[in-house]
């Protein structure tokens, strides 16, 4: 029994991982981008992109935000909905790297069991969290989509950081801790990202 199904077999095809990646002249693996809302993380993902689309490699985002609006619409942001969120873009993100592609997943992902369980879906070194260590008064005084502004006024309840729990990795592979009035610029913090990618042979 897998889950809640009965009598499925694993199919195996002959066309395999390691011939998509020979096809593709790359090595799937995924980049996750952790930290609270405001802190850049589709920022970085979006620079990211850019920077590895430039130098000939595939890419694709999985965004929070934009995921909730399909693959995930039916879910909220109470607890175990932002646990299956989580779960189902760690799945997603797996099958890209399967196929080969660099998968940026950038979700605010709060909860440390569920982005762990996320790693131990991936082989050993194929997911690379990125932990966006920016404080909660800097993403506060950014607030780009006006969204602590409604939350302290009590007009959006369980907002992460403000009245829903927030639990910083603790074993990053990358951190990037920026403070207020010194940020560097998305391509300089992509550019951080790009060569741990490189030293890893992921490039
Ligand atoms: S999670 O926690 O990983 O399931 O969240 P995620 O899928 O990344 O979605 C976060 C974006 O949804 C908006 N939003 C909220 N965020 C946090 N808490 C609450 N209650 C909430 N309600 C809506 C917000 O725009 C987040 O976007 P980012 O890009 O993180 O700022």
């Amino acid at each position: 029994t897998i889950g809640n199904s009965t009598n499925i077999v694993w199919h195996k095809c002959t066309v395999e991982k390691i011939d998509r990646q020979q096809l593709l002249g790359q090595k799937g693996c995924v980049i996750w981008i952790t930290g609270l809302s405001g802190s850049g993380k589709s920022t970085l993902a979006c620079a990211l992109s850019h920077g590895l689309h430039a130098r000939g490699k595939l890419t694709y985002i999985l965004d929070g935000d934009n995921v909730r609006h399909g693959l995930n619409s039916d879910l909220c942001f109470k607890a175990e909905d932002r646990a299956e969120n989580i779960r189902r873009i760690g799945e997603v993100a797996k099958l890209f790297a399967d196929a080969g592609v660099i998968c940026i997943a950038s979700l605010i992902s709060p909860y440390r069991k569920d982005r762990d369980a996320c790693r131990a879906l991936l082989p050993e070194g194929d997911f690379i969290e990125v932990f966006m260590d920016v404080s909660l008064q800097v993403c506060e005084t950014r607030d780009p989509k006006g969204l602590y502004k409604l939350a302290r006024a009590g007009k959006i309840k369980g907002f992460t950081g403000v009245d829903d729990p927030y639990e910083p990795p603790l074993n990053s592979e990358i951190v990037l801790h920026q403070q207020e009035g010194m940020c560097d610029s998305p391509t300089k913090l992509a550019e951080i990202v790009i060569s741990y990618l490189e030293r890893n042979g992921y490039l």
